[in-house]
Order: C-alpha cells, then sequence, then structure tokens
C-alpha cells in the first residue's frame, strides 16, 4: 500500500541576519555555465518510524535540493546562505573541531555560501531534464556536511540532494514546523542509533540492518515524492510556517517532476552501504546508475551476484581498505559486473566530506579535525572530482564524441594530477588507468 505522504513544509534557505566580519566564504563552485539555487524542506511521511517513542507518528526527514540554474537567470551579487542551521553548527562544531574537552570553537558557525537566488520569476523549470543525484551522508552527521559537495556537484547540471534521516543523522530541527500540530513535544530529533560516525562498521547486527532498512524507506518514499507533479508543486510553494522564503526557490513548470527512475547515489559511511546495497539489489523506485560507496561496508555477498550497476568502493589507507574489512574482502570476487576500488592514501573516515576544505578554509591543521587524516584539501578536491567523473562516465561520456573526448581528458587530467588517489592493486588494467564498462579510457 502506498504510504499517505504529506509535506509539512517548503522552508527556503534564510538569510542570514549579520554579516559578521569573522564569516568565512566558501569557495564558488567550478562549474562554468551554472549557478546553484538552495532549498531545505522537511517531509513528513506516515510510515510507521522504529526509533520514535510513539512509532504511529511516522517518520521524518529533511532535505537539501541544489538546482542548478543558467547563470543568467541567477541575479548578482548571489544570496549569501549560512554553511549551517544555528543548532547544527554548534553540535557538529563540538563534534568535529572541539578537540578533547567537546568545547566548541565557532568555526562552522562562521562559515557562509553564496547561492543563486532571485531566479527570474518568469522562468519555470522542467525539474526533469537533470539526472538526480542522492547523497546520502554517514550515520551521525548532519546533511549539511555534505553541502559544498553537494553545490559543486550541481553546478556541473545535476540535481543534488542531501537527506537527514530522523534518530540517525546528528540532528534534526523541526523548530520551524512547530506551529503545526505534528504531536513532536519536542522541535529537534538527535540521534539515537547506537553507531559511531568515526567507527568504520566491520561487522554486522540487528542495529545496522534496522538503520539500513529505515533509510531504504526513506529513499522510496522521497524518491516517489520527487517523482509526482503535485508533490514537487507543494513542495516549491510558500507556506505560512515558513515566512522567511527570502531566497526565491525555482520554479517547477506546472506538471513538472524530477525524473528519478535511474538515481544516482554518493554515499558516505553508512550511506555508503546504502548505495552499495542498491547497487546489489535495486528497489522499485531506487534504481541507481550510479552507486558510489565512500568508506562503507557493503551488506555482503557470499554467493556470486550479478550487481545491477558498477559497485564502486572508495576506501582510504591506512585501515581503510577491503583488506581491512572482511565484508568487502570475502564479496568482491562475487560481484559479477563491474566492481572497482579506489584507496586515498593517508585518509580517514571524514576525508570523504567536506571537512578538509573547511579545514583548509581555516588554516587548521588536518590531523586537528577528528576522522580526516593527513591528506588536506585535496582529499575534497579528489573526493568531487572522482564522484563527478563517474557521473559524467554514465550520463556524458557515450552522448556524443566531443563529451566522450572531454570526459577521458578530463580522467586522465585527474588520474595524474592526484596520485595519492590509487586504484586497488591489480584492478583497471593493471597500469591504474580507469576502465568503464570494460573499455580501457582515453590511453
Ligand atoms: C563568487 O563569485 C561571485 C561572482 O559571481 C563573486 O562576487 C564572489 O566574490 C565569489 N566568491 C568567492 C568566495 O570567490
Ligand atoms: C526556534 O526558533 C526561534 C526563532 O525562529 C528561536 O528563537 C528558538 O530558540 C528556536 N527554538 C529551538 C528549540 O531551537
Ligand atoms: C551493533 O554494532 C555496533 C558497533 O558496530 C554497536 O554500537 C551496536 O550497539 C551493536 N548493536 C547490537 C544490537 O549489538
Ligand atoms: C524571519 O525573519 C525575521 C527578520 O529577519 C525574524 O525576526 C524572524 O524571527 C524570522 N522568522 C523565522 C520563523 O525564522
Ligand atoms: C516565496 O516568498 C518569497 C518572499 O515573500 C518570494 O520572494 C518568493 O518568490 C516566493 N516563492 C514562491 C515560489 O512563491
Ligand atoms: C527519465 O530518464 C530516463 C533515463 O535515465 C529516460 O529513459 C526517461 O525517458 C526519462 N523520463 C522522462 C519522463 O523524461
Ligand atoms: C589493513 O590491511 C592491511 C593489509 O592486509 C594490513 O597490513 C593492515 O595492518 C590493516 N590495518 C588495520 C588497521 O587493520
Ligand atoms: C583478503 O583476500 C585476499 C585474497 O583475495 C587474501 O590474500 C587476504 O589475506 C584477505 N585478507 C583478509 C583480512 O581477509
Amino acid at each position: 500500500m502506498r504510504p499517505q505522504l504529506s509535506i509539512l513544509l517548503s522552508g527556503f534557505a534564510l538569510v542570514h541576519p549579520t554579516l559578521s566580519s569573522l564569516s568565512t566564504f566558501l569557495p564558488n563552485t567550478s562549474g562554468k555555465d551554472y549557478g546553484v539555487a538552495l532549498s531545505h524542506h522537511t517531509l513528513h511521511s506516515s510510515i510507521p518510524d522504529p526509533y520514535a517513542p510513539d512509532p504511529t507518528l511516522g517518520r521524518y526527514i529533511q532535505i537539501s535540493i541544489f538546482y542548478p540554474v543558467q547563470n543568467a537567470l541567477c541575479s548578482l551579487p548571489g544570496c549569501v546562505v549560512p554553511y549551517m542551521p544555528h543548532a547544527t553548527a554548534k553540535l557538529s562544531d563540538a563534534q568535529f573541531f572541539g578537540g578533547s574537552s567537546g568545547g566548541t570553537t565557532g568555526v562552522l558557525e562562521s562559515l557562509e555560501l553564496e547561492v543563486c537566488c532571485n531566479v527570474k520569476a518568469d522562468s519555470t523549470f522542467d525539474v526533469s531534464q537533470f539526472p538526480v543525484v542522492f547523497i546520502e551522508g554517514n550515520v551521525g552527521t548532519s546533511r549539511h556536511l555534505y553541502t559544498c559537495l553537494a553545490r559543486e556537484i550541481a553546478s556541473h547540471e545535476y540535481v543534488v540532494i542531501t537527506i537527514d534521516h530522523a534518530y540517525d543523522s546528528s540532528i534534526i530541527d523541526l523548530n520551524l514546523t512547530s506551529t503545526l500540530n505534528t504531536g513532536q513535544t519536542s522541535t529537534t530529533i538527535h540521534q539515537s542509533i547506537s553507531l559511531s560516525p568515526f567507527t568504520k562498521i566491520t561487522t554486522w547486527n540487528s542495529t545496522i540492518s534496522t538503520a539500513l532498512r529505515t533509510r531504504l524507506s526513506d529513499l522510496e518514499f522521497l524518491a516517489s515524492t520527487l517523482s509526482s507533479p503535485s508533490l514537487v508543486a507543494a513542495l516549491f510553494t510558500n507556506s505560512s510556517t515558513s515566512p522567511n522564503n527570502t531566497i526565491s526557490p525555482i520554479f517547477p513548470a506546472p506538471g513538472s517532476a524530477f525524473n528519478t527512475s535511474r538515481l544516482n547515489i554518493l554515499g558516505h559511511g553508512l550511506g555508503g552501504t546504502v548505495a552499495t546495497t542498491l547497487a546489489l539489489l535495486p528497489t522499485a523506485n531506487l534504481h541507481p546508475a550510479v552507486a558510489i560507496n565512500m568508506a562503507g561496508t557493503t551488506p555482503g555477498a557470499e554467493e556470486d551476484i550479478v550487481n545491477t550497476a558498477p559497485i564502486l568502493f572508495f576506501g582510504f589507507r591506512p585501515g581503510g581498505t577491503r583488506y581491512n574489512d572482511t565484508r568487502w574482502n570475502t564479496s568482491f570476487p562475487h560481484f559479477e559486473n563491474q566492481a572497482t576500488e579506489w584507496d586515498l592514501r593517508n585518509g580517514d573516515i571524514f576525508s570523504y566530506s567536506d571537512l578538509p576544505l573547511l579545514a583548509d578554509l581555516k588554516g587548521l591543521e588536518q590531523g586537528g579535525v577528528k576522522g580526516t587524516g593527513r591528506v588536506g584539501k585535496r582529499a575534497w578536491d579528489v573526493m568531487t572530482s572522482w564522484c563527478t567523473a563517474y557521473l559524467d562516465l554514465v550520463w556524458r561520456w557515450k552522448s556524443s564524441e566531443t563529451d566522450r573526448a572531454e570526459v577521458e581528458r578530463r580522467l586522465n587530467l585527474l588520474m595524474n594530477a592526484y596520485p595519492e588517489m590509487e586504484i586497488f592493486p591489480g584492478e583497471g588494467d593493471g597500469k591504474g588507468v580507469w576502465v568503464w564498462e570494460g573499455e580501457v579510457l582515453g590511453v
């Protein structure tokens, strides 16, 4: 039975009330022709919530939509928005930058970014025109920790959606919906799942399988919402509960909905496990074309299995390769279609997040940010360019000879520019060049 869907709020990013002199701007995106519009939304489904005190009240998820808008349609200058909402920034600051004392440093609260806004009101958007990319973050983190990754990929003509899952993400802030009768006694929902974002999951138990199942059900709900024209229209309509829609969102053309028939999932940690799960066993509404697992484990294969999407695992050295995770090690020989592992030298779990970029901007020593390893900002460059490369291989490479040559040229540039991203020994063509659909590229 199709769950009853209701969208509580379409709340668009709030403009920062004061531009503090201490604020730091995040760098602009590299996509030349597109700016990125940003909106935040809270969604509620009637699916029972296994974690809530009263499961019958349903599930909450929050999403941010990063939508590519042609430069000519964005008014200049763009709008300046905070990197994270206040409560999320405080909590994440203590989590990653607070040091042993757990104190907060204000790093995340001082970050701002520019987004495309005041989109010309007479422009409507056929939102089905761009491929959709879901970013599934690690357990115990906020979706906002992947904002720069999302905005960067969106500037290359993908609609990118970051997602928070109630009781799994570090914090869900329902404050803006508090005037609605949601039955929630508290306006914030904190992580209650007993999994640490800093510890690599290598064994399996019921905590993990419940978390995985719950996320997959949230994503089913999200994909069906995004593919419904009426629900998309509701998502982008101002509501009386979100008076501060000072950033114009995009205006979906009447009847237009996102095309989620072939999705792309970039997952980190537990989110990576979600991506690999779907590459192995796609569901009715979740059929990934690209499924990248960054530093997460695999549900595992004990017998040969035909993976419907390529298995793409981005690990790290030392300690984060398939050899350090029996589930990966025993599964790899069973994947019958393409399965590729890349490992980042001197990396760690949170090398795959915005953190290396943020630390660099703030002039912080990389080792001083929890979970990021010693690669520095190059970790962020590797993550964004490798994710974009795989997306382009699926969505651009075959579209024309020119696109093909351009995609291959960029792949070769990456290989030369970032030797710290190493293909697992013996994979690729044995020399570390890209292989896709059985073809060796651009040599
Ligand atoms: C981003 O680009 C805008 C122009 O579109 C420019 O005004 C701004 O200074 C740039 N910001 C950064 C951090 O480079
Ligand atoms: C809810 O939002 C209001 C302003 O919009 C703020 O004053 C209040 O502190 C917030 N409450 C919580 C619990 O975050
Ligand atoms: C499952 O394992 C995680 C550590 O990976 C642990 O935190 C959690 O408590 C375990 N759950 C159960 C039910 O044992
Ligand atoms: C909306 O913005 C105004 C002025 O910036 C502020 O006073 C008010 O608290 C905001 N409301 C919400 C719900 O955030
Ligand atoms: C939402 O409200 C803001 C401010 O009132 C306005 O600028 C914006 O165009 C509205 N968006 C839509 C989709 O109506
Ligand atoms: C959605 O995208 C797929 C390719 O990913 C395409 O085959 C299909 O025609 C698209 N559907 C619509 C309604 O545009
Ligand atoms: C990871 O695996 C490698 C290769 O088997 C091994 O040398 C290394 O000690 C392992 N590291 C950890 C942290 O388990
Ligand atoms: C992983 O598998 C390889 C062979 O496929 C084997 O040589 C290695 O010892 C295994 N490592 C672990 C930790 O299971």
